[in-house]
């Protein structure tokens, strides 16, 4: 992984935030927590029983489906976690359009690249990947100001669960998968994950 890594040349913000992760993991759970970051938490292996959230002694859980179950064919990221937009491609879910049933999702094929990041490649933010599950309002305007390059997003506030933190390390791939968001090499700055 990412610890002492030193294979990325001219990539200090990378080494930088490689250290800052590391520190960060061995501070984790307690010190991480204190301090507002999210750490990620692999539901997928945990039964729901045991999971925290669910009151094991309550009979209906019987009636849920049991995620180490169902969960067990799906595809997974670098991280062993399901990996939910190769799960959407690949149709082993379909998504309703509304609770009801009704209706499809409102898609947009916009992409918004995000070139504030500093040494390390750029952001691609997807509005497709986002609209094949989630309305406009879900982001426009409480998170979100619809105007590209206008909101302040930096690292730690994604960390700490704002911007998109609020769902990515929630409900969505956690920020540790840097590579995801940061998809778009530019001038000296690698693909350093290949
Ligand atoms: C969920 C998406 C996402 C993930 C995952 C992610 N980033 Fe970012 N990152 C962003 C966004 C958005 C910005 C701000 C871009 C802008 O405003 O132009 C940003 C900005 C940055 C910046 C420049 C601003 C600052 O805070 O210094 C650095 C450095 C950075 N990210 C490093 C990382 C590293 C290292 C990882 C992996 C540990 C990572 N990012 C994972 C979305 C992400
Ligand atoms: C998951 C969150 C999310 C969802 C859902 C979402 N957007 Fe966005 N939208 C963003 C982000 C992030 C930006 C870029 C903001 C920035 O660069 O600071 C953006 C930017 C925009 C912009 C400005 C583009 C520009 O070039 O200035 C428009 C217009 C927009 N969105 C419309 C929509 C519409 C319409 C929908 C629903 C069909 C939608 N968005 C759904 C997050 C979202
Ligand atoms: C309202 C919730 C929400 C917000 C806010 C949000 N995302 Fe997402 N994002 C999702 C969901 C849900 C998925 C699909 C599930 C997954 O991949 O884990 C997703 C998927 C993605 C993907 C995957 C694309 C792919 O094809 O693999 C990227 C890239 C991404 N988000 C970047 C961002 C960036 C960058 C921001 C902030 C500028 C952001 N997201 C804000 C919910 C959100």
């Amino acid at each position: 992984m990412f610890c002492g890594d030193r294979k990325r040349p001219g990539w200090r913000a990378g080494v930088f935030w490689g250290l800052g992760l590391c520190a960060l993991m061995m501070a984790a759970p307690a010190g991480a927590a204190a301090q507002g970051v999210l750490v990620p938490k692999f539901y997928h292996t945990v039964p729901l029983a045991k999971d925290g959230i669910h009151d094991p002694s309550d009979e209906a859980l019987r009636l849920l489906q049991d995620p180490t179950r169902v969960l067990l064919n799906f595809p997974v990221d670098r991280l062993g976690e399901v990996d939910w937009m190769k799960t959407l491609d690949e149709g082993l879910i379909r998504p309703r359009g509304s609770v009801t049933g009704e209706g499809q999702p409102r898609v947009l094929d916009m992409d918004v690249l995000m070139k504030n990041t500093a040494e390390m490649p750029y952001v691609l933010f997807p509005h497709k990947a986002h609209t094949r599950w989630l309305a406009c309002a879900n982001c426009h305007s409480a998170i979100f100001v619809p105007k590209a390059g206008t909101n302040p997003i930096n690292m730690a506030k994604v960390m700490t669960g704002q911007y998109c933190g609020v769902c990515h390390g929630k409900v969505a791939f956690t920020w540790i998968l840097c590579e995801r968001c940061h998809s778009i090499p530019h001038g000296s700055i690698p693909a350093w994950w290949k």
